[in-house]
């Protein structure tokens, strides 16, 4: 692969969370020097936080704990790494500008990628709680990376894959027969294995072809709708699933009516995702970067071959929140 140096220095931010476990683990297994900034650990966090630090720390990867307002301790945390890739959850994106200033302070780092994992912030319109909420946010980071002389790198990775089987196909309960659709269940999204999205993302950390630019995850095998992952799990399972279809003014109106800004938002993006069809419905411009072309010696995983994963050894579902 094309890098900066084989061997860079990474820091992750968010590194205890679902992505950034994917993200640590492919750092360490690549041969990266790999630290995380944590919060330390206070009495309302899971205790599995603990075990995932423990692990880390077996992995030889060095842990950093702090504050995103401990400026200085930032500071002094990035002068001894060269890259830092973000994976904040959503309500903490907005943080993301503490890093900014301290990264810019630092002066040293080379390649920032922010926590983004999702749909292409800049291009999509969808419903009012995923614009104002999170879309808003990483919109705003990215402008303010722009403008921070930080190299930076933005990933659209569309749709994580084990994160969206378990979703939409339930499948470690064996004895489900019903699934539910949002909208018709044709549009189409990349569904994309969270190895494989950690794969990519480290290799465009490093890699002088995707400094200051956005980089899609399309490979073609992972182009999906709805109702093709259902039928290709009922092939493979021998069941027939009976599917409830939740029309788009439904979905409409569960995000305006939903008691938590969090189900709001969770809402509107099934809706941007699978009714919109916002993944999908573009062309890329010529100068814009698809991560398959990009690295076509990387054997990715096809979401037949996830089908099969799940069907053997189930990736267990995540509590976080999408997007
Ligand atoms: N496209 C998709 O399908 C998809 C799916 C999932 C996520 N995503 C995106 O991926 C990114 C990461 O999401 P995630 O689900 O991996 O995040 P997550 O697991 O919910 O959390 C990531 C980290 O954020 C920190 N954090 C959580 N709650 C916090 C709080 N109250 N205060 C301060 N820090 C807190 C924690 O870090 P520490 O405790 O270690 O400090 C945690 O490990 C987001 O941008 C999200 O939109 C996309």
């Amino acid at each position: 692969m094309g890098s900066i140096e084989q061997k860079s220095r990474i820091l992750v931010f968010g590194g205890t969370g679902y992505i950034g476990n994917f993200i640590v683990k492919a750092c360490v297994a690549a041969g990266h020097p790999t630290y995380v900034y944590v919060r330390p650990m206070k009495p309302d966090h899971n205790p599995s936080k603990l075990d995932v630090l423990n692990e880390y720390k077996s992995l030889g990867v060095t842990i950093f704990e702090g504050e995103l307002d401990e400026h200085e301790k930032l500071v002094d945390v990035l002068r001894q790494v060269d890259i830092v890739i973000v994976t904040l959850a959503i309500p903490q994106c907005h943080e993301q500008h503490k890093i900014i200033e301290a990264m810019k302070e630092a002066g040293n780092i080379k390649r920032f990628i922010p926590s983004e994992f999702g749909n292409d912030v800049d291009r999509i319109s969808p419903l009012p709680p995923f614009q104002e909420g999170v879309c808003k946010i990483k919109k705003g980071v990215r402008r303010a990376a722009e403008k921070s002389g930080i190299p930076y790198t933005f990933v659209s990775s569309n749709s994580c894959g084990a994160y969206f089987v378990n979703f939409l196909l339930r499948p470690s309960d064996e004895k489900l027969r019903k699934v539910t659709v949002y909208g018709t269940g044709e549009a189409k999204f990349p569904l994309n294995y969270e190895k494989d999205i950690a794969e990519y993302t480290l290799r465009l950390a490093t890699d002088p072809r995707a400094a200051n630019s956005l980089v899609f995850y399309r490979p073609p095998k992972n182009i999906v709708s709805q109702l093709d992952l259902i039928s290709s799990w009922e092939k493979k399972t021998g069941r027939t699933l009976e599917k409830t279809y939740v029309s788009e003014e439904e979905i409409i109106k569960l995000s305006q009516t939903a008691s938590t800004v969090q189900d709001a938002v969770g809402t509107s993006i099934l809706h941007s995702i699978f009714v919109k069809g916002e993944q999908m419905n573009f062309e890329l411009k010529e100068d814009e970067l698809e991560v398959s072309k990009l690295y076509p010696d990387y054997k990715y995983t096809s979401v037949d071959e996830l089908l099969d994963i799940f069907l053997v050894d189930p990736p267990k579902p995540a509590s976080a929140a999408f997007g």
